[in-house]
């Protein structure tokens, strides 16, 4: 008996890899910090057009307010209670999101910060967003309610509380993560809070979570969790649907937790992408384009059916979390329009795109003194709506990377290559590649200093193709570049190290 219901438990939690994407879309998109209105609106006239599989929300729940410093970004990862007012809208306001998306076939996924409450410098009164009395002295977070018995402090014994030896497992799960109340997930009590929470969401329509913190929580514990969750609203979703599950580990070596616990549970951000591209991307320590022809399982990255990647996260475009230097965001352009192209027509990992906003950097030293700093505010600390220009980008200091062409291209060339396998690799042994996916698509980079002039197989049926990259279809026209495939399935490509993008993408949508 006891074995059933641990096969039918297991059962349920391996289900829970599945993004439930439909209509043959592959990629999420995280808009950070968006309002909840906003988002509303870009899935109906951006992302439900373009192709876009789901959006990734910030957290929705109720979070401190931060006075020093002003608002920052991260006071939304120190909750007050699981009541649904943010920075980001009202409750009613997250409620009509989720319906206007799910009604466009945009699934909505959800920040869940499970780990932690507010952090032990948070101090005690009404300032948070729904403005719930809590008081982090004696531990007390009454609308949840928590008390002091349900964190971990009788479990952790470093001298500060803290997290002080990465190399100690019980550590870095019972203790504090920078000062951070650590709930005791352990209790049936606590499991019981985070799960109600959750299942509020799933009635709500969304298709899953991005688990904050996984690292600092016992996989155990979790899979109590996750395993306690509701099927999806059958409004959307089919009969039977487990929430997707998506766990922030990190996991670049050298510590003695892995990934690997994680991947019964659900996926798991898989850091070493962004980081080892960036590096071959950039050039640095002697990497070159042409060392990814094995690009994937071959690099040591988790199991594809087990990876979310990215080219850049919320905490590393600003040197928190993991990655380091080697993060290409949107500060640097034009090589991480190149790092999400390859990212979209590699067939590896379930796909996030990064959509940011800009704040004013200020190195010291190396590091930027304004990595807190908040989404683009009015001066009583609300979020800015985000303005949409005529030519389609955003205003007011939003970057809506997912909105540039070139990369909102190559999520619709990821849709169509969708199920096809990698196919007719080329490289000259340096920084020009170039590599297919069935007969559906086909990219090539030149990120080598001299030009690149080469005629390649690629395996595409004859005809005249549109360049994504360098512009687009419209109306039987082309407003970029256009490439002959002959009846042989061969095409010359020419790209000067010079050009604003120096890379083409063709694929079967884009014959013209
Ligand atoms: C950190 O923890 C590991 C594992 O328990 C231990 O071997 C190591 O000595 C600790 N390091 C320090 C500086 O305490
Ligand atoms: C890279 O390819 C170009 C042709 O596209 C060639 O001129 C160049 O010599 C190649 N570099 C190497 C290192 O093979």
């Amino acid at each position: 008996m006891k074995l059933v219901v641990l096969v039918a438990l297991f059962g349920l939690s391996l289900a829970q890899h599945n993004p439930h994407i439909k209509h043959g879309r592959t990629s999420i998109v995280h808009l950070f910090e968006w309002r909840w209105a906003d988002i509303a609106e870009e899935c109906e006239r951006f992302l439900g057009p373009n192709g876009f599989g789901g959006v990734q929300i910030s957290p929705p729940n109720e979070h401190i307010l931060k006075e020093s410093p002003w608002r920052p970004w991260w006071q939304r990862y120190q909750p007050i209670s699981y009541k649904l007012c943010s920075r980001s809208g009202s409750e009613d306001e997250l409620r009509d999101m989720i319906t206007r998306c799910n009604n466009v076939g945009v699934n909505v996924y959800v920040d869940a910060v499970i780990n932690h409450m507010a952090r032990g410098d948070g101090g005690e009164g009404t300032h948070s967003s729904c403005g719930s009395w809590f008081s982090v002295y004696t531990q007390d977070f009454p609308s949840v309610p928590y008390s002091s018995l349900d964190f971990n402090d009788n479990k952790c014994y470093t001298a500060s509380g803290n997290i002080e030896n990465y190399s100690d497992p019980n550590q870095v799960r019972d203790c504090r993560l920078d000062r951070l109340l650590d709930l005791a997930l352990e209790k049936d009590y606590v499991r019981g809070k985070v799960a109600d929470y959750m299942n509020n969401l799933i009635d709500m329509g969304v298709a899953g979570f991005r688990v904050d913190a996984c690292k600092h929580m016992w996989p155990g514990d979790l899979d109590i969790v996750f395993g306690s969750l509701k099927n999806l609203n059958t409004m959307w979703f089919a009969s039977g649907s487990r929430p997707f599950i998506f766990q922030e580990v990190i996991d670049l070596g050298g510590e003695p937790i892995s990934s690997k616990e994680y991947y019964h549970l659900g996926r798991v951000t898989e850091f070493k992408y962004g980081a080892k591209l960036g590096t071959v991307f950039r050039k640095w320590n002697g990497e070159k384009l042409s060392y990814t022809k094995n690009w994937g399982e071959g690099w040591g990255f988790m199991p594809d059916g087990n990876a979310l990647v990215f080219i850049d996260n919320h905490d590393n475009q600003r040197g928190h979390g993991a990655g380091g230097a080697s993060i290409i965001s949107f500060w640097d352009a034009r090589l991480h329009k190149m790092a999400v192209g390859y990212m979209l027509a590699h067939p590896y990992g379930q796909t996030r795109v990064m959509s940011s906003y800009k704040w004013d950097r200020n190195f010291v030293d190396g590091k930027d003194q304004n990595d807190w700093i908040g989404p683009p505010s009015n001066s009583d600390g609300s979020t800015k709506p985000v303005p949409i220009n005529p030519d389609q980008t955003c205003g007011d200091g939003w970057v809506c990377e997912h909105r540039w062409r070139q990369i909102k291209n190559m999520v619709t060339f990821r849709n169509v290559v969708n199920g096809q396998p990698q196919a007719n690799w080329w490289d000259n042994q340096s920084n020009q590649v170039a590599f297919g996916r069935g007969d559906r698509g086909f990219i090539i980079f030149n990120n080598d200093d001299w030009d690149l002039d080469v005629t390649l197989n690629t395996g595409m049926p004859a005809g005249t193709y549109c360049d994504v990259i360098s512009g687009q279809k419209e109306g039987g026209g082309c407003t970029g570049k256009k490439i002959q495939v002959g009846s042989d399935g061969r095409a010359h490509f020419s790209i000067s190290n010079r050009e604003e993008d120096p890379f083409v993408a063709i694929h079967a949508e884009s014959k013209l």
